[in-house]
């Protein structure tokens, strides 16, 4: 088989591998008057990211998914090795979701010998995880970017439990003139309130019961907020509850606005909880929005 030749599995899910195969195939789509739009994902598919599937098969005609386990987003000392990847596993369940293109390309194609250019969004990509994780936003920006480039389609859908990422894409988008709609999608939870994670299959059972205190905690402390409770005293009682409950290091429980991450002024600028915490050896995140009256 042809390095850009497409295969097509069951469900009529085509494979393709390089960005030359993506670009004909969003090419033939246009040609026929159709809209396209790209759902980014590290794989590990679970039903969050079909949830995004979803929604971008409102938004658009045809669904293209990229696949792609994005080595500078990780530190040194993170998880790409053990990053979970099944992609035959991945490929079935994104034809049952009903999309129609798979986009998994190696790394050379993503990253060539001699590549250096970097996208970095400062101060939105600077705060809370930007902090914890150096470098993360930049490797996140930099593969958005290209992903937006090599499929260049009408909207690209990405889910609000990463808000801050979120928030970085859109920036970049508005900032770097990228002709996409960037949709938001809710975030997907277990009925015990755990945001649904491919990092959660890192949790020993133990941890997984106590996992979903994490999401109660910024509901509390997005309550307290909004009825009057000073942030930082929220957030103190928030980090204290998470300590109390087994969580081990607890890199943040912030207040912050929605828009900028910066301190949030209070009504009527819309605020948001984010939370960053280990159990043992895996980090989880979460966020809310602070109730509005
Ligand atoms: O959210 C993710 O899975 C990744 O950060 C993304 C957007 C696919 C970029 O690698």
């Amino acid at each position: 088989m042809a390095a850009g030749r497409a295969m097509t599995g069951g469900g009529g899910l085509a494979t393709v591998r390089t960005v030359e195969a993506l670009r004909q195939h969003v090419r033939g789509w246009r040609g026929e008057g159709r809209s396209v739009a790209l759902v980014p994902t590290m794989g590990a598919l679970h039903e969050g990211h079909l949830s995004l599937i979803r929604l971008a098969r409102e938004q658009a005609d045809r669904v293209c998914v990229s696949l792609f386990v994005n080595p500078t987003q990780f530190g040194p000392n993170e998880d790409f090795d053990r990053y979970p990847r099944d992609e035959a596993a991945d490929a079935a369940k994104l034809a049952a979701a009903g999309a129609h293109l798979l986009f998994a390309p190696g790394l050379s194609e993503v990253y060539p010998p001699g590549h250096l250019a970097r996208v970095h969004v400062p101060v939105l990509g600077d705060a809370l995880e930007g902090t914890f994780r150096p470098g993360f936003f930049t490797g996140v920006a930099t593969v958005v970017t290209k992903l937006l480039l090599m499929a260049l389609p009408d909207a690209a859908v990405f889910g609000s439990k990463d808000y801050q990422q979120l928030l970085v894409i859109r920036r970049l988008v508005a900032d770097l003139d990228i002709p996409v709609r960037i949709v938001a999608g809710e975030t997907v939870r277990e009925a015990d309130g755990l945001a649904l994670s491919s990092r959660n299959a890192y949790l020993a059972e133990t941890e997984r019961r106590i996992a979903p205190v994490l999401h109660a905690t910024i509901v509390d402390v997005a309550e307290a907020v909004a009825t009057g409770r000073n942030a930082r005293e929220a957030e103190n009682a928030g980090t204290r509850r998470l300590g109390e409950v087994g969580f081990g290091k607890i890199d943040y429980v912030a207040v912050r606005d929605a828009e900028t991450l910066g301190d949030w002024d209070g009504p009527p600028q819309p605020g948001r909880v984010l939370v960053a915490a280990w159990l043992g050896r895996t980090r989880l995140i979460d966020n809310v929005p602070v109730p509005s009256g």
